[in-house]
């Protein structure tokens, strides 16, 4: 890409270079906005080409991902990042279902590794999971390993990120779409144009640091809160917040979303954030729902949009107002799931701007620090005081698949306590996980595997009958405390009982399968009611929120064999130990293929 390429007319940018070196405001002439390098111009990177052509013969498609530190300023506040490619946010990786994905990753960075690929279900290629210290060691820095594997069996809207503990906060992030034949037949007429549109909190510090802060001693599970917000990666940060810090005011730039008039956009929002749930709207545009995490929905309309953590929706909207050009697109943290404030985060409405391209001052500006809106948010859905998702009985999946009767059931409490040193910790079922020491869960049951001990690996700790009261026993691997497996019987359909002990939401996230949504309710699940549940085509997917002091249900046909991390994807309760495995198939697993560099790894 020609640095030509990367200048934007700005027509308020006070200063003729966006470089570290000249910051501040200076004239207000207007002057050319300079890309800078480090930043990804979302505005054709993630703009999905409606010419794809999904029934193309399955074919390998190859991505090369490179991760190393840069400074960045997404939103004109300075501070070291990890990115991918040396850019921010991370490339669009695009697929047709059917295809080998191929992801080679080269770790330049500092620090370790590892790349997720969020919702695939890596059916017989486990390993190739991407988490760190469950599926596979950790790729050193200066190391390299290479993710291949198929997506045969599912299409739809997913994200990338690092696994490795809160690196992804640092800009390990990208989108990741699967095209399918089938999502063209039923919604590919619907819309004029494609377009990922990543949302998400935003720190000023590195991760690290805020995670030992948040498990020091004495700190009572108060979640850092964070700086500000993202919209494809940019926003706004009025500088004078933080004096003294390097803070590049003319670069603290809204992402502009530059649309036609009169067509239907497709906005694949997808939340990769760490911690804030966020509310998506554009003023005046409702937004007609059609997916989420990857299944397709029957299209129901609304104006805001919860999004947890890691979750995926696409909306449809129209560019149909006439009343103005300039419209504000808006994702706003939902500061009730903070725990205290941050001086800096002054308004939690993070914004961009939506601008029909018929006004011909806005047209080409993928970013703006000038560009503004005069348009009044949707006014009827109020601030969600109890932190909750959208309500997934208010949707329908488009193809209907009936929620088999449930064989096995487990119940999974997830809390957090205060513990040894004064250190609270997230448990599930009394364990609080940490990453496995030497070499990962899954290259430790691998090895057990391979020989035929399919048996002694972990604890059954299957239940028959709901247990409804009293201590559960633990099914820990190998006597590691920190380790809690549960151990799938084949091919059993199972129910997933989460209750949130806990004074905040959980956006709780399977790997390896989409779960039915069976119920979701505060206080304690009706026990009385477990019979009564509706299964005809509920909601599928793979993050689900569970309210404060409330339950999920969540259902899944134990098919896909491997070792898959049921976790909170709040980082830092993740980190705190809100991670648990359940291990499908073993038998299965003992017959994996893995490459010698998946074990190699561990040598390293
Ligand atoms: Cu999106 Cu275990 O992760």
């Amino acid at each position: 890409m020609g640095i030509g390429l990367r200048k934007y007319q700005n027509s308020a940018t006070p200063s003729s270079s966006s470089s570290p070196s000249s910051p501040g405001l200076g004239s207000n002439s207007t002057s050319t906005f300079t890309l800078p390098d480090w930043k990804l111009d979302t505005s054709t990177a993630y703009r999905i080409s409606k010419s794809w052509n999904s029934s193309a013969t399955a074919t390998t498609r190859v991505y090369n991902l490179t991760i190393s530190e840069v400074a960045g300023w997404p939103d004109g506040y300075n501070r070291t990042m990890t990115v991918i490619n040396g850019q921010f946010p991370g490339p669009l990786i695009e697929v047709n279902m059917g295809d080998r994905l191929i992801v080679n990753v080269q770790n330049n960075g500092v620090n370790m590794t590892t790349m997720h690929f969020h919702g695939l279900f890596q059916n017989g290629t486990n390993f190739m999971d991407g988490t760190y210290q469950i599926s596979q060691c950790g790729i050193p820095p200066g190391g390299s390993f290479t993710y291949n594997f198929t997506v045969p069996d599912q299409y739809g809207t997913y994200w990338y990120h690092s696994h490795y503990s809160t690196q992804y906060m640092d800009g390990v992030i990208g989108p990741l779409i699967i095209h399918s034949q089938e999502e063209d037949s039923l919604i590919g007429a619907m819309y004029d144009y494609d377009q990922v549109v990543l949302i998400s909190d935003w720190y000023h510090g590195l991760a690290e640091g805020y995670l030992a802060d948040y498990l020091a001693p004495g700190n009572e599970n108060t979640e850092p809160v964070p700086d500000n917000g993202l919209i494809n990666g940019a926003a706004f940060f009025n500088c004078s917040l933080t004096p003294g810090a390097s803070c590049y005011q003319q670069d603290a730039n809204r992402t502009i979303f530059n649309f036609e008039q009169d067509k239907t956009y497709r906005l694949r929002v997808i939340n990769t954030g760490a911690f804030a749930e966020i509310n998506f709207s554009i003023d005046e545009h409702p937004l007609t729902l059609v997916e989420g995490d990857g299944v397709l929905i029957q299209p129901t309309t609304l104006h805001k949009l919860a999004v947890a953590v890691a979750q995926r929706y696409s909306v449809l909207i129209t560019t149909n107002i006439t009343s103005t050009d300039n419209f504000w697109v808006r994702a706003e943290l939902d500061q009730y799931c903070f725990a205290t404030s941050n001086p800096v985060l002054v308004d939690t409405g993070i914004t961009g701007v939506l601008a029909y391209t018929d006004n011909a001052d806005s047209a080409a500006l993928p970013y703006s620090n000038s560009m503004t809106a005069e348009t009044d948010s949707w006014d009827d859905v109020a601030a969600n005081i109890l932190c909750l998702d959208l309500n997934n009985t208010s949707i329908e999946p488009m193809i209907h698949i009936q929620a088999p009767a449930a064989t096995v059931f487990y119940r999974i409490d997830s809390s957090f306590q205060i513990g040894d040193y004064a250190i609270d910790l997230g448990y599930i079922n009394g364990t609080s996980w940490k990453p496995a020491s030497g070499t990962s869960v899954l290259n430790q049951a691998y090895e057990m595997l391979a020989p035929g001990l399919s048996s002694a690996v972990v604890d059954n700790n299957r239940t028959e009958l709901l247990n409804t009261t009293g201590p559960l026993s633990l099914g820990v691997f190998g006597g590691n405390q920190n380790q809690y497996v549960i151990n799938v019987p084949d091919y059993e359909v199972v129910d997933i009982l989460i209750n949130n002990l806990d004074d905040g939401s959980h956006p709780f996230h399977l790997h390896g399968y989409k779960f039915w949504v069976m119920g979701v309710g505060a206080g304690s699940f009706p026990y009385n009611q477990y019979g009564n549940l509706n299964t005809t085509n509920p909601m599928r997917r793979d993050t689900v929120s569970v309210p404060a002091y409330g339950w999920a249900l969540l259902r899944f046909v134990a098919d896909n064999p491997g070792l898959w991390p049921l976790h909170c994807h709040i980082t830092w309760h993740l980190e705190a130990g809100l991670l648990m495995h359940f291990e499908v198939q073993s038998k299965k697993m003992a017959q994996f293929e893995p490459p010698a560099a998946w074990a190699q790894l561990c040598a390293a």
